[in-house]
């Protein structure tokens, strides 16, 4: 490992040392959309999901379960947060569904992670807005996803119909966690889109709260 991995690992265990604990219950109220990203991932049976940034592993828990015909990998840069992921996952009875391993989002390698080439959806949740290297993880995340898949990005909007005090007050607390919330988050997939020619697709939920993207391989 480099210095900067090692930094960003040592930075992300540090944020989640005890924040995980608590985690799930308080990001409930917070992180929305999720629940909406993962309605629409929509595996076909044998098909392969993979969560970069995943976490406590909530978002693969809940697909796991919701899709049990499919076979889930995650990934997260923070060792502490995988450890928290892997007691839940044995808790929930699903290890033979979804693999973990530790990882930067901005420079992985499926092989070496988990011995695979590709998968048919690949998703972020509420990681690019933490990740300083955001746009390489965009080019590595699309270069993950197989013939006909799709990426999957949920994240902070830019408020556009909350008060504009609103947006400062909650821009300036996410600050105090290194989280920025990427205003060129569309731009930059729809770019990504055009040049590889996949079928873009853009929501604002819960009035510009979150980003919904999703890029589809046209096939
Ligand atoms: C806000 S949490 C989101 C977790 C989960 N995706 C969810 O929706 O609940 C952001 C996650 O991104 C991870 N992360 C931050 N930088 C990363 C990087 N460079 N590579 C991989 N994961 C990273 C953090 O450790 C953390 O677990």
């Amino acid at each position: 490992m480099s210095s900067n991995d090692v930094d960003s690992v040592n930075s992300m265990n540090d944020m989640y040392k005890y924040q995980r604990y608590i985690y799930d219950i308080t990001r409930k109220y917070y992180l929305l959309g999720r629940d909406h990203l993962l309605d629409d991932l929509n595996p076909a049976v044998a098909e392969t999901v993979l969560e970069i940034g995943c976490g406590t592993g909530r978002n693969l828990i809940m697909a796991a379960r919701r899709y049990p015909h499919a076979k889930f990998y995650g990934f997260d840069i923070s060792n502490k947060m995988l450890d928290t992921a892997h007691q839940s996952i044995c808790r929930a009875g699903l290890s033979d569904k979804i693999s973990l391993a530790q990882g930067d989002a901005s420079q992985f390698d499926l092989h070496k992670l988990f011995g695979i080439a590709g998968v048919n959806r690949v998703f972020v949740s509420y990681a690019l807005s933490m990740i300083p290297s955001w746009r390489k993880t965009l080019d590595a995340s699309l270069a993950a996803v197989s013939s006909e898949g799709s990426l999957h990005v949920i994240d902070f909007g830019q408020q556009s119909s909350w008060p504009k005090i609103f947006r400062v007050m909650l821009f300036a607390w996410l600050g105090k966690f290194k989280v920025y919330p990427r205003s060129e988050l569309k731009m930059e997939l729809n770019i990504r889109a055009e040049n590889i020619g996949f079928d873009f697709k853009y929501h604002q939920l819960y009035g510009g709260y979150a980003d919904y993207v999703v890029l589809k391989h046209l096939g």
